[in-house]
């Protein structure tokens, strides 16, 4: 039986966190190794509630680590995933400023996945932005929902969606518009208008596991990879490039 990869979890008492630790339970490929959160979960072989608590040792036994956390949280995470070389799945989101070329310096030490958003639908539905090339003399509109606890407004996938929907049409196009409305898991339309016509593409997040197993893909793909900064646009195309 092949050895299971020790999974360092960053954020596990979060809504992602949450839905992770369900997907990794009794998992034959992943070994809930080691936690970091305020309140210990029971699910991991050991728990901490800081970094700086814990070993060099037990740092260099993390094969790959997950992060759904806070851009300042991801960035205390960063110095030790350099400082080991072990490859970084992240999906978190609402970054400032220049927080994320943080996160690009320390993907030319190890292997680091990030994605806005992990789930395949998304993915594809950026993939159908770029078709929107040939109505680039409409108008259009980004729109986004979430639940109320969301901290980014527009959402990370809101941002991404605008930049590909700009490369697609080549002009300017106003920010999303963003909601927080009760507990949805997250719902992003696209709109086209002319005078004549009406075009939405939409994605709709039925559930967090969604996103988790999209990092879990990435987290069994991520481990033999050399340093670099991945996207979904790598994990989709895998099988193209054999
Ligand atoms: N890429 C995707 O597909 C995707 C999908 C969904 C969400 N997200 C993003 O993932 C992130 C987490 O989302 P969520 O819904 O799980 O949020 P959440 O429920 O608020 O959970 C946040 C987690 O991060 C921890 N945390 C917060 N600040 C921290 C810090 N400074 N240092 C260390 N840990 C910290 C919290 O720990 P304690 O509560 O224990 O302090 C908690 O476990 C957000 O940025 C969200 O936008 C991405």
């Amino acid at each position: 039986m092949a050895k299971k990869i020790k999974l360092g979890l960053f954020g596990s008492t979060g809504k992602m966190g949450v839905a992770i630790r369900q997907l990794i339970k009794n998992s034959s490929e992943f070994n809930a190794f080691l936690e970091v959160c305020s309140k210990p979960t029971g699910d991991f072989d050991l728990s901490y509630i800081n970094l700086d608590e814990i070993s060099q040792q037990t740092f260099k036994q993390v094969d790959v680590w997950i992060d759904f956390s806070r851009p300042e949280g991801l960035l205390e995470l960063l110095p030790i995933v350099q400082q080991t070389k072990k490859p970084l799945i992240s999906g978190t989101t609402g970054f400032e400023n220049n927080q994320f070329s943080k996160v690009e310096a320390c993907s030319k030490k190890t292997a680091i996945f990030w994605a806005s958003n992990m789930s395949v639908g998304l993915w594809t539905l950026r993939q159908a932005i770029k078709t929107l090339s040939t109505i680039s003399h409409f108008d259009f509109a980004l729109e986004e929902i979430h639940h109320t606890q969301k901290k980014d407004n527009p959402s990370g996938t809101a941002v991404t969606l605008h930049k590909d929907l700009e490369k697609a049409v080549g002009k300017k196009i106003a920010p999303a518009v963003g909601h927080r409305l009760g507990g949805v898991f997250g719902i992003h339309t696209i709109t086209a208008a002319s005078q004549s016509e009406m075009i939405k593409l939409e994605h709709n997040a039925l559930n967090r596991t969604v996103f988790a197993e999209g990092a879990l893909k990435a987290a069994l793909w991520i481990v033999k990879q050399p340093a670099g900064l991945y996207s979904m646009d790598d994990l989709m195309t895998i099988k193209r490039k054999k």
